[in-house]
């Protein structure tokens, strides 16, 4: 099939590699044409594990190609996903759906062959029945349709969950764009290991926002028991391990630490905690604001943390902050907890430097003003206390750390404020550790 792809940041280009990785002939089309340039080289603008390979590969084959033109597309392809940015609204109130309903209405006037217009941004229930009026309207052939098909993929797993997702939910009117959507998955379908759910545009405008809520929540409550531990002395990692032995409320998202961050949890939690209490759905307003009030205070429980672990007031410190991308896997730092936590630190310590493997061109892009290394000895150098505040395997699986961190460091203070790190491992190399929610690991040595 002729595919395009409209809009290549963090979700368009993971999707329009994988699209090419399953056979299609794919045309990405972004609106900037600095990241339009680094794109037809094979290249990404961020990390994502996998992207870079799979891009060269495709761009290089021929199968892959990417303009800023959108007529281009609308004459060649017969799917368009539409994968751009829905921003929170500077009000807080609801997203920007501003980029979704521009990329429509600039696309439909131009097809003049049938087409199927898949929406993959999340976006505010609603806004699919909005898309289809501008359909109704404007489309230059009766053979245009719209689905709107949600997108679950994890970032730092994205070409992997794009590949193999555990399901494809569509919402759909037009029963003719069905089919578009199951050619378009074909190689996954018949695969058998991913659920087609097929639905109207509004349960699947719902579902997708549902289940980042939902994720949320689940973060926001292990945090929030964090809390409860702190004060009472019990160990949260042993609390969350022992609920989620029970099926009912699993392993995964149980991690406590700073919470959630990066391009989607945040903003999806507050556009929809906005709608649902537009809506008058006052229980789930209320519920979902509790998490967003939990997520947000631990940033400062953290900050505190550190203090703590210093046993001094901050200004006295020399503080090494590794990690700033919001999680491991992607050097995306929009809504970083671990560069907020920085940013705290960074206001009231003596000094604070922030290493990253990966994102340390984005962050100073972000805040110029915080100080950086590029390689992990440099940020270690004389420092009181180390914050392991992104859980990358190069901090938390290299056995070797420990020890080679201990000749760099003033003190041997480590706070993990993603529960990331197997604590024997630090504390038998003379490091006393430091997690919320948890007792003090103290140094065998
Ligand atoms: N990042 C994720 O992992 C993820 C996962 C699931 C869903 N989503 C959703 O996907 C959407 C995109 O998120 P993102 O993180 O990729 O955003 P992003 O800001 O990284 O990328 C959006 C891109 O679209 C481009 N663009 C805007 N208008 C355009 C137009 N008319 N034509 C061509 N290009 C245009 C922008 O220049 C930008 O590069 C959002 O709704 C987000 O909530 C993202």
């Amino acid at each position: 099939m002729r595919v395009s792809v409209i809009g290549c940041g963090h979700l368009g280009t993971p999707h329009a590699a994988a699209m090419a990785e399953l056979g299609h002939e794919v045309l990405g089309v972004e609106l900037n044409p600095d990241t339009c340039k680094i794109l037809q080289t094979g290249r990404s603008v961020f990390y994502e594990k996998d992207l870079d390979e799979l891009l060269d590969k495709h761009v290089s084959g021929g199968r892959l190609r990417f303009t800023t033109s959108l007529h281009e597309a609308a004459d060649w392809a017969d799917l368009h996903f539409i994968a751009v940015g829905t921003p929170l609204r500077s009000d807080g109130r609801g997203y920007d759906v501003g980029q979704v309903i521009g990329a429509v209405r600039a696309l439909v006037p131009l097809l003049t062959r049938p087409a199927t217009i898949i929406g993959k941004s999340t976006v505010t229930v609603g806004t699919a029945a909005r898309l289809q009026e501008i359909l109704d309207e404007h489309a230059g052939s009766p053979d245009v349709h719209l689905v709107w098909n949600p997108e679950f993929l994890r970032e730092g797993h994205a070409i992997a969950d794009t590949l193999r997702p555990d399901r494809i939910v569509v919402g759909l009117t037009a029963p003719e764009a069905e089919q578009a959507v199951r050619d378009a998955y074909a190689p996954i379908l018949a695969r058998g290991d991913a659920e087609l759910i097929v639905t109207d545009p509004a349960t699947a405008e719902v579902l997708k926002s549902a289940a980042n809520a939902y994720l949320s929540t689940k973060i926001s409550y292990i945090n929030a028991m964090a809390e409860v531990c702190e004060i009472t002395g019990a160990d949260v990692a042993t609390v969350a391990y022992g609920i989620g032995i029970d099926p009912r409320i699993g392993h995964a998202g149980m991690r406590p630490g700073i919470g959630y961050g990066g391009g989607c949890l945040p903003k999806d939690v507050a556009a929809f905690t906005h709608r649902v209490g537009e809506l008058g759905a006052t229980g789930a307003a209320g519920l979902l604001n509790a998490v967003e009030h939990i997520n947000n205070a631990r940033l400062d429980a953290a900050r505190d943390l550190v203090e703590h672990a210093h046993g001094r007031p901050l200004d006295t410190a020399t503080v090494a902050v590794l990690g700033a991308s919001f999680k491991a896997g992607t050097s995306d730092v929009r809504n970083s907890p671990a560069l907020h936590l920085a940013g705290l630190l960074h206001s009231s310590a003596a000094s604070t430097v922030i290493h990253d493997p990966e994102s340390v061109p984005a962050a100073r892009r972000l805040h110029p003003e915080y100080t950086y290394a590029d390689d992990l000895d440099t940020a270690l150098r004389d420092a009181d206390v180390v914050v392991l505040a992104t859980d990358w395997p190069q901090f938390t699986q290299d056995p070797a750390l420990p020890a080679r961190a201990a000749t760099r460091v003033r003190r041997q203070v480590l706070v993990d404020v993603r529960t990331a790190v197997d604590t024997d491992t630090w504390t038998d190399a003379g490091w006393t550790v430091h997690q919320l929610g948890r007792p003090v690991q103290r140094a065998t040595v």
